[in-house]
Order: C-alpha cells, then structure tokens, then sequence
C-alpha cells in the first residue's frame, strides 16, 4: 500500500521511571505520538499517511470527510489534505463557531458544510452524499468516515505496531491506548496478532459492547488487506472510559493527568489522554512484574485549551508566585 510521509516516524518509546516511582508497581513506558511532527495531528498521521497515500494512487483530487468542531482528525485532515495538493471538504455537526481545530482546518483551506445538527452519527452519511454529488460535478472524491477509520487509515496503525515491537526489549507489556472511532486500535491489534500483547482500550465516546465490535471487524478487515495473520479479540479488553461525558475527565482522570505532567512533563488532554492514563494507573498497581506501555495520542489543542481553565495545580502555582512577579 502506496503511503504518503507525513509525520516523523518513528516516534520515541520512552520508560516513564517518575511516573512509576510515584505510583508504584511495574515497569511503565510512554508511545510518544504526541510527538508525530505533523501540526497538530498526534495519533491521526498514521491513519492520514495512508488515506492520502491511496487517494493519490488512484488519482484523487478532493478528500471528503467530517467530524466534530472540536475534532482533532478534521484539523489533520485539512492540512494532510492541503500539503498532499488535494482540496478538502468538511462535514461538522454541532455549533461550527470558531474552534481552534476548525480555524486550523479554514486554514488550510478545507471547507467546511455545517450539518445543521448535533446528530454525530449524520456525518458519515452526509459525507458519503457530499462525495457522491462531487462526483457528479466530474470530481474525484474520497470520502473517509470520521476519524479515518477504515481498513486502509487502520492500516497506518498496524505499522504503529510493528514498530513498537521493534523498539520494544521489556518484557510483554500491556499496551493502554484511548478509543474514539476506533481506527488506531483495531490497527494496533491487527499489527499485534501473533504478538500476545494484550490491549487495554479505554472507550471515551461509546458503551464498550458497541465499540468492541467495531474495532474487531475493522482489525480483522485491516489484517486481510495486509494479508497478514487475523487478529484475535482474546487479545483485546475494552473498558468504559467515558466518566462524567466525552470531552469531560473525572477527579481521577484530572489527577493523572496531572501526575503525569508533574512527574515526566507531559500534557495530556481530557478527551483521550487523561483518560488513558487514568486506566493506566489503575492497571499499573494490578501486577508489578509486567511492564504497562500507555500509548500517547496528542490532543494538544484541547490539552492547551484545558490549561487556560482554572485547573487544580493553578492556585497552587498563583500561592507560589508573588504580586507582580513578571
Ligand atoms: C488525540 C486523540 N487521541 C485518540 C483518538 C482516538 O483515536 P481513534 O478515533 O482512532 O480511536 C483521537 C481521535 O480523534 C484523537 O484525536
């Protein structure tokens, strides 16, 4: 399958020592694509990578797709979009006002169709008919579900795990990882079949049933475009990560967050990251001799965003910082 570069790959493993010596219990490694290099996309280049790779294979000229006005995957979209010389038209539901993910997407030139509504689930089928009227006017589109999550963007993340196994020398870790559409999981257990490694994914938008059995179709169409070995769902456990709501962390997804940006200066965002590392923790006490690899996304822009809030360690800080100190 044909892939058009677009992040700088591969991105660091790193040992998480502080992190684990503050919360005790076995071996814990960051997957650093937070640092994937391309804007702000995190997770989503590996997916993009591959979709912009096919559409230029097969000749085409506008990718169309959609999301959420916050939605990390629309802003990477538009600039993959616009880097790969392609136009790019957008579907978002909800309140299209001026989000930064939406500013960065105008940005790059995307355009964008309001949907009207907060109905998320429209989207896809509003993109499948905004693509098929583009072809119409003798276009030729792509249309790609929210999130990039088909076979061919999933297949950027089996090559995610490819190589981790390559970078990997610990003994078999757990891997934890946040789900939203469930592209980058299904990929990663595609790319792991064989591997033993169990997955831990936390759910951040949708009831664990619902999602599992996305993520395992999708991981077994991923595996038979690659022609590899099909995956198996023994491999994976989903867990209901979506506390008080999408987008909104509970105390104990806030304290891990912060724990983690305290210990090993990472920012994590509410919607994915904090979440994930909320699984993370409790898992990481379960068993001290096998190693817990947290797979980090990005989300910067809500990560920053988060940051401007009042959060638990500013009045901390502010107590710290004398008047009118510059
Ligand atoms: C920062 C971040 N992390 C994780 C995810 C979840 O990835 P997926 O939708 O492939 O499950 C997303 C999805 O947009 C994301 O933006």
């Amino acid at each position: 399958m044909t892939r058009f570069p677009l992040g700088v790959l591969p991105t660091p493993l790193v040992r998480a020592d502080r992190l684990r010596d503050a919360r005790g219990g076995g071996p814990l490694w960051f997957k650093r694509d937070d640092l994937t290099g391309f804007g702000v996309a995190g997770n989503k280049v590996r997916a993009l990578e591959h979709l912009l790779g096919d559409a230029r294979a097969r000749g085409v000229d506008v990718l169309v797709t959609g999301g959420g006005p916050d939605s990390n995957f629309v802003a990477a979209a538009a600039q993959a979009a616009r880097v790969a010389e392609l136009d790019c038209e957008l579907v978002v539901w909800g309140d299209v006002g001026e989000t930064t993910n939406l500013a960065l997407a105008r940005n790059a030139g995307a355009r964008i169709h309001p949907l009207g509504s907060d109905d998320r689930a429209r989207v896809d089928a509003e993109v499948e008919r905004l693509g098929a009227e583009l072809a119409r006017r003798g276009r030729r589109p792509l249309a790609v579900p929210r999130g990039g999550s088909t076979p061919v963007g999933a297949t950027g993340f089996a090559a995610a795990a490819h190589e981790v196994v390559e970078q990997w020398s610990d003994a078999p870790p757990t891997v934890v990882i946040p789900v939203g559409s469930g592209g980058s999981v299904a990929g990663l257990l595609a790319g792991l079949a064989g591997t033993g490694w169990p997955v831990l994914g936390a759910s951040v938008s949708r009831p664990p049933e619902e999602i599992t059995a996305k993520v395992l179709a999708l991981a077994g169409e991923t595996a038979a475009l690659a022609g590899t070995a099909p995956p198996s769902g023994e491999q994976l456990t989903m867990l209901d990560a979506r506390g008080p709501g999408f987008g909104v962390a509970s105390p104990a997804d806030r304290a891990a967050a912060d724990l983690v940006l305290r210990t090993e200066g990472v920012l994590l965002d509410d919607t994915y990251g904090a979440k994930a590392a909320a699984v993370a923790m409790e898992h990481v006490g379960a068993d001290p001799t096998r190693p817990t690899l947290l797979w980090l996304t990005g989300g910067l822009v809500s990560a920053l965003s988060h940051v401007s809030e009042v959060r638990g360690y500013s009045p901390e800080f502010r107590s710290r910082t004398p008047e009118g100190a510059p």
